[in-house]
């Protein structure tokens, strides 16, 4: 009757099974098939009750995303939902894996629900620039209460079995076989005489916005805050307030116009890129499912300074043993003081308790030298960014790591070529390229050298999965992927200063396009003195041709280092973590540009933003055109995760295809004509804007 979704009845009881690997995703034929089998088991006068079950990894993990921009046909999960609550026999779901968005809409249709102890719910849907439109932000607040309702569907965040039954949304957690344990609750309810539990009652709408004013506000505030300029959470909420004074049957109406909106929605069409971008990323031609990753039951970290501290508590995090590699104990007493105090910050935040602390803690031990790292699976140098210093620390690693271990270098330039020559096996050297800080961002590079064999590749992207990151291939190129790309648009900033714009009118505009924070707000947390050792140390590489970085030498001569010296591209008061537009940087920008010839003018919003952005763009399509990423995408998912750049843009890449091609190749000639070499534009950039190509294929 249907491909895939399941009957069969046990007993007095119908098994509903959906089967439509990989994640259940309620497509059109599980629709049809979920109605059908429903109808089937409600006409079936053998079936007193019945379970519904997704086979495989998990309960409907959702909509079928790829079906979003086609036209919806019947039946709606909404006319499912809604047909659930007209059945007279007891539906039970029993859910396992990930019931999120369409998928829990699913679960809260049925009258009962039990779930394995590993279950996860929730209503993602803000992520992809909708909302829960299936009924959720009805049913939702009527099972759980407003706020908890809230909670998942503006801000997206599944939750854990435990939580579930805390919130009310599931009614047992079962130990053991799920369907076992879901055909005993139905014998069970049947038993008992339990009447059915219909989550769209009561119809007549729920309260007024008035009397809950404070938890409305509460998740506005978390929205704007988590979600800056994404506006689906704001719908969801809309959605939400709108259902709390209607009957039930009109707000499912207000919602069915409400939907269509954010579904065409440039916002929503980005995020679903990036959706499908993400799973992209993890994709190596050449290293398919045939090809194992290697074990990481052990690691090891060279360098406990920030980077290397932060790495550590990636393998503690995630249950791993790790030593920690520093040359004197000093650096080991400071490294692992920094890691206690913040784990000290995520129990005082709530994060994780006490045990959780001590537990992680313990899974650290030190060493003094390399012998630390001869039993660990897969080792990571994250020392000072010194290429004869990692050439050495590689030779010695290699004389000392187990046969087989992967051997990685955090380095954010170095040429890890020249790095994996330092050993005899340079087949098992990597790089992993963790962003800042190295504990919380979630992008994890993994670096392909001349050599590297598909297995440590294979290793690297998995040890990404570990981590809870995600990972994306990059070449071996001075600055690989994501900082190559980014470089541009920090240089673009530089420069504009130095013509006349004020860091602040910058930071601004970039902020206004979506970013967290502006370009030269984040050099001044991260730092001037980082980029300034790095152009010191490459100056013999310079080309003179080319246009230097004259203001932010002058700053970093002049000791203004950023925020950890008081003062920057901006000043920062005593103490004080907020940058403040400082008049004496207008002074020193006005002072360089008139020694380096540089006329200074008003320069408006749209050409920072076009300079900043497609600088950017551009060094992509030459990243991509040279093959040091294997496609555009990956170039947006390394911003969105290693910068934070806004989801709901896509990406820099993605963003160019929606302004159009030809249209940025002008602009990119025109940067060129005016500002020389830096500017020249890439061979993809110009081939692709001529065929009418994109780089995203969007
Ligand atoms: N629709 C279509 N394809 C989906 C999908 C979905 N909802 N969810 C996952 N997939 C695909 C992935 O693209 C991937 O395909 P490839 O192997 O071809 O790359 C495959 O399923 C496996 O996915 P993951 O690699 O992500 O597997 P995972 O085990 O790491 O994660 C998951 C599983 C947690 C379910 C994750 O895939 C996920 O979060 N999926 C999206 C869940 C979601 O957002 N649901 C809400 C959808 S919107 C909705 O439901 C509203 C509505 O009713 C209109």
């Amino acid at each position: 009757m249907s491909e895939v979704v399941g009957y069969e009845v046990r007993g007095r009881i119908a098994v509903v099974t959906v089967d439509n690997p990989p994640v259940n995703a309620l497509g059109l034929p599980v629709r049809e098939g979920l109605m059908a089998q429903i109808d089937r088991a409600a006409a079936d006068d053998a079936v007193a009750a019945i379970v519904l079950i997704g086979a495989g990894r998990t309960f409907p993990a959702g909509a079928d995303i790829r079906e979003f921009d086609q036209p919806v046909v019947e039946p709606h999960l909404l006319s499912i939902v809604d047909h659930f609550d007209t059945v007279e026999k007891p539906i039970v779901a029993a859910v396992h894996g990930t019931a999120l968005g369409g998928g829990l809409e699913l679960v809260l249709g049925c009258h009962f629900r039990v779930a394995a102890p590993g279950a996860r719910v929730g209503t993602p849907e803000v992520k992809l620039g909708i909302f829960p439109g299936a009924a959720g932000t009805q049913r939702l607040p009527r099972v759980a209460g407003l706020d908890h309702a809230l909670e998942l569907i503006v801000l997206g965040e599944p939750i854990g079995a435990a939580k579930a039954l805390d919130y009310g949304i599931i009614d047992e957690i079962a130990e053991g076989d799920l369907l076992e344990a879901g055909i005993a609750f139905a014998e069970k309810i049947l038993s008992e005489g339990t009447p059915r539990r219909i989550s769209s009652e009561p119809r007549e709408g729920i309260g007024s916005p008035d009397q809950f004013a404070d938890i409305l506000q509460k998740y506005r505030d978390l929205a704007g805050r988590r979600m800056r300029g994404q506006e689906s959470p704001l719908e969801a909420l809309g959605s939400v307030i709108d259902g709390l004074e209607m009957p039930y049957d009109q707000a499912v109406i207000a919602d069915r116009a409400r939907f269509p909106r954010c579904k065409d929605s440039d916002q929503s069409k980005a995020l679903r890129y990036a959706f499908f971008a993400e799973r992209e990323a993890s994709k190596i031609p050449g290293v398919g499912k045939d090809i194992s990753p290697k074990p990481v039951e052990t690691g090891a970290v060279i360098g406990a300074g920030t980077m290397g501290g932060g790495i550590i508590m990636c393998f503690a995090d995630s249950g791993i043993p790790v030593t920690a590699i520093e040359t004197s104990q000093d650096a080991l007493d400071r490294g692992l003081a920094m890691i206690t105090k913040n784990y000290q910050g995520m129990v005082d935040r709530g994060r994780i308790d006490e045990a959780e602390m001590a537990r992680r803690l313990g899974l650290i031990s030190t060493s003094l030298d390399y012998s630390g790292a001869a039993d660990a699976d897969l080792v990571i140098e994250a020392a000072f960014e010194d290429l004869e210093l990692k050439k050495t620390i590689f030779a010695d690693l290699d004389a000392v790591a187990k046969s087989g271990a992967i051997l990685a270098t955090n380095t954010s330039y170095m040429d890890i070529n020249q790095i994996a020559a330092a050993t005899g096996r340079p087949s098992d050297v990597i790089g992993l390229h963790f962003f800042v800080p190295a504990n919380v961002m979630k992008m994890l590079e993994v670096v392909r050298t001349d050599s590297s064999s598909p297995q440590a590749l294979a290793t690297g992207m998995r040890l990404a999965r570990t981590f809870g990151k995600v990972g994306g291939l990059a070449g071996v190129s001075h600055g690989f992927v994501a900082n190559r790309s980014r470089a541009p648009l920090v240089r673009e900033a530089n420069f504009l200063v130095e013509e006349g714009a004020s860091p602040a009118q910058i930071d601004q505009v970039l902020r206004e396009f979506g970013m967290p924070m502006g370009v030269l707000a984040v050099s001044d947390l991260s730092g001037l003195d980082v980029s300034w050792r790095m152009r010191k140390s490459l100056a013999h590489l310079r080309d003179p041709d080319e246009r230097y970085f004259h203001l932010a030498d002058r700053l970093c001569e002049m000791g203004r280092f950023g925020r950890k010296t008081g003062s920057g591209w901006y000043s920062y008061g005593e103490g004080g973590s907020l940058p403040v537009p400082d008049p004496e940087v207008e002074e020193i920008a006005a002072q360089v540009a008139a020694e380096q010839g540089i006329e200074r003018r008003q320069i408006d919003d749209d050409e920072i933003r076009d300079r900043c952005l497609y600088a950017a763009v551009n060094e992509g399509a030459k990243i991509v055109e040279e093959g040091v990423a294997l496609r555009a995408s990956d170039i947006d998912i390394m911003w969105q995760y290693g910068f934070g750049f806004p989801k709901w843009r896509g990406g820099i890449m993605y963003h160019a295809d929606r302004v159009g091609l030809p249209t940025v190749l002008a602009r990119v000639e025109e940067f060129h004509a005016a500002h020389g070499k830096l500017w020249q534009p890439s061979a993809l950039l110009r081939d692709l804007a001529g065929s009418g190509g994109s780089f995203t294929g969007t």
